[in-house]
């Protein structure tokens, strides 16, 4: 596989770093597409709003979300699930850009899992504050793919669990233009976010932007 896929080379650094067997940290590996990733998240917000969704149990969520791809994750009264449209809109939801499906794709490689294709991507937006609580990703029909998930904006403390909600749990930085994949025996580890602290990001102001990719359907 090429591996040049954007003109630049991508960072010498962003060899993968176990977290736990199946799962890796790619520091930096989205640094260089940064801006036009955060360009391309500004077109899709403006078909698909960023909002804040309701927990099955009514309670409304810190980060503030929208999705872009063949498939969405949402959550409202009646459970999470992946939808082929925006419930706001009523209409599809946004393209998948390129350069996402590339960068998730080459992200999987280097972490050992070859020819990932998503089928939705789940963008994530905390402002100081926002935080996720440990949870797992288990609303996908199959779970051989992995999660890949990409860091954007000001850092964050990502917790990293174990199968069980009690397993302990890694406490790892993430800063802008990481990447985090997860898969085979840790695609279905518990996972979260602390709130994000208060500062200003010179890409997306005062802001985190998560990228989660993943093979839904
Ligand atoms: C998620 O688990 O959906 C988000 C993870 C993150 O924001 O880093
Ligand atoms: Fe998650």
């Amino acid at each position: 596989m090429n591996l040049d896929l954007f003109g630049d080379p991508p960072p010498a650094d962003a060899s993968p770093h176990p977290l736990s067997p199946g799962a890796f940290s790619l520091e930096g590996l989205a640094l260089a597409q940064a801006p036009r990733l955060w360009a391309e998240i500004q077109n899709i917000t403006c078909i698909s709003p960023w909002r804040h969704l309701h927990t099955p149990g009514g309670l409304k969520m810190s980060v503030a979300m929208s999705n872009c791809g063949p498939w969405g994750w949402v959550s409202d009264a009646s459970g999470y699930r992946y939808q082929r449209t925006d419930p706001l809109t009523g209409a599809a939801w946004p393209a998948m850009p390129g350069i996402f499906t590339e960068l998730a794709t080459l992200a999987a490689e280097r972490a050992g899992y070859p020819g990932f294709v998503p089928d939705a991507c789940l963008i994530n937006h905390y402002t100081p504050g926002a935080r996720m609580s440990l949870h797992q990703d288990k609303n996908e029909l199959d779970y051989r793919a992995p999660i890949v998930s990409v860091s954007l904006g000001l850092p964050a403390v990502f917790e990293w669990g174990g199968l069980q909600r009690s397993d302990p749990v890694q406490r790892v930085r993430l800063h802008h233009g990481d990447v985090v994949v997860w898969g085979g025996p840790a695609r279905l580890r518990f996972h979260g976010v602390q709130a994000v602290e208060p500062g200003h990001h010179p890409l997306t102001g005062a802001c985190r932007i998560n990228l989660t990719f993943r093979t839904a359907a």
